[in-house]
């Protein structure tokens, strides 16, 4: 197994600074402990921990399945494949997805390409998309767990009228995926009507730690990436996890121990920073995982991202010298897919030769390591996870390590890390406006705030 590697130890860099070892041991027995809890579902929300075992329990009947809905799917020769969804049942799939394609795929005209509706209310990106459609050969998979959440069933309301118009009503069904609630919710009413193909999201994992579930797998198969791959990562990673792995080898314990060390002594920032941008995304998914699930009851480390070195000629100003209550924590890939040399120029007028003959990675690699050291000296502690090469293996790991981190971060800080109590906010005032039947005393309410 190609692990993971973890490196805090510029974390505990400076003296009087950073945190010390000591401290950091303080955390051994309570992440392990909170980590027995989340197997053994004694913690707080503990209704939705089914994600801590779901790598050891996707089977081959399943997998099989979706194999087979994704060759199905391609068997059309489709050019767009759509995912509806929002939040985490979109954010999962496009950092896979990203993370695995080629940086320029839709230009090389790699099929399928994989958009994403739903994830947005702006007319001009559905009207562009509508446009788009009508010029392509395309299918559609529409996730959802409440399936009465207001983005995607828009946009899937307007993209279902879209296929049928341009297939009729019996190919479009055959064209329609829909993940969502065994029982509950719109979108299975109206997909058991309509008979299109289903698959279920497991009513004990919820929204941000869906990506092993349909909600990822289906999107992730029909884009043409190893879902077996993925899998085996996520459960070697279950395994290195596990309840009973002590602190000593047990990295999401370590990190979960790390991050919130930082937090108590005044670290209120992370940021997750990449040097690779297929890895945008798995930023994007990263900071609902950890933002959503922590940041609750006025507590929790504020999830920020960047894409090194692109932003270190924006907000590396700020890291370098703004308000020193950042950490960072890098994802390393430590061995790129593909080699480009740098070439030797007879003007040298750039005066780059000296690098001729090496790897575009190790200048990759000297600004990595030169950041880190510019940012530990400017006051910014650094974590470092290092994985062996950016493909579904890897990037299976990081998903479940992240996952379970956050869980036992989540309990650390005492905070139900599966709840979400705070996004009502804004729907509610979101349907007020809109006169929503049902909502008539919000309405008067807020119209009297606004006029
Ligand atoms: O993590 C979560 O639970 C949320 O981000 C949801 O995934 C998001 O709100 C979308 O919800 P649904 O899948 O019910 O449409």
């Amino acid at each position: 197994m190609e692990t993971m590697k973890l490196d805090l130890s510029k974390a505990f860099a400076k003296a009087g600074g950073f945190i010390s070892p000591e401290v950091f041991n303080t955390y051994k027995k309570p992440t392990e402990e909170l980590n027995k809890a989340l197997h053994a579902k004694t913690g707080r929300g503990s209704d939705y921990v089914g994600w801590v075992n779901l790598p050891n329990e996707i089977d081959e009947a399943f997998l099989s399945d979706v194999e087979a809905t994704a060759k199905a799917i391609n068997d059309k020769n489709i050019e767009v494949y759509v995912v509806v969804g929002i939040g985490g049942s979109y954010l999962g799939s496009k950092a896979v997805i990203d993370s695995l394609s080629d940086n320029f795929a839709h230009l090389k005209g790699n099929k399928p390409a994989v958009l994403f509706a739903g994830q947005n209310i702006s007319e001009d990106y559905l009207a562009e998309m509508q446009d788009l459609l009508k010029t392509k050969e395309w299918a559609m998979c529409v996730i959802s767990k409440s399936g009465t959440t207001t983005e995607p069933a828009l946009a899937f309301r307007l993209l279902k009228h879209e296929l049928e118009t341009k297939y009729g009503k019996e190919e479009a069904v055959s064209r329609i995926c829909a993940v969502t609630d065994k029982s509950k919710g719109a979108l299975r009413i109206l997909a058991n009507e309509e008979g299109y193909k289903t698959y279920v999201i497991p009513d004990d994992v919820g929204g941000r730690y869906s990506v092993l579930t349909p909600v990822g797998l289906v999107p992730i198969a029909v884009a043409g990436f190893d879902i077996r791959a993925l899998v085996k990562g996520a459960k070697d990673m279950a395994k290195a996890t596990a309840a009973d792995v002590k602190f000593e080898d047990n990295l999401a314990c370590q990190y979960a121990a790390a991050r919130h060390a930082l937090y108590t002594e005044g670290k209120k920032i992370e940021i997750l920073v990449n040097y690779q941008p297929k890895l945008h995304f798995m930023a994007e998914w990263w900071k609902q995982l950890y933002g959503e699930s922590e940041g609750k009851d006025s507590k929790g480390i504020f999830p920020a991202a960047v894409d090194f070195s692109s932003d270190l000629h924006s907000m590396g100003q700020y890291i370098q010298e703004g308000e020193r209550t950042l950490f960072e924590t890098v994802i390393s890939v430590a061995k790129p897919e593909r080699e480009v040399l740098i070439p030797t120029d007879e003007a040298n007028l750039d005066s780059l030769n000296f690098l001729a003959g090496k790897n575009v990675d190790f200048v990759n690699k000297m600004a990595e390591l030169g950041t880190q050291i510019a940012h530990v000296d400017g006051d910014v502690p650094n974590i470092r996870i290092e994985i062996a090469r950016l493909d579904a293996y890897n990037v299976g790991q990081l998903i479940q390590f992240f996952e379970k981190a956050c869980g036992i971060s989540g309990y650390l800080i005492n905070v139900n890390p599966f709840d979400q109590p705070g996004v009502e906010a804004y729907k509610k005032n979101m349907f007020a406006l809109l006169e929503k039947p049902g909502f008539e005393a919000e309405t008067a309410m807020l119209k009297g705030r606004i006029s």
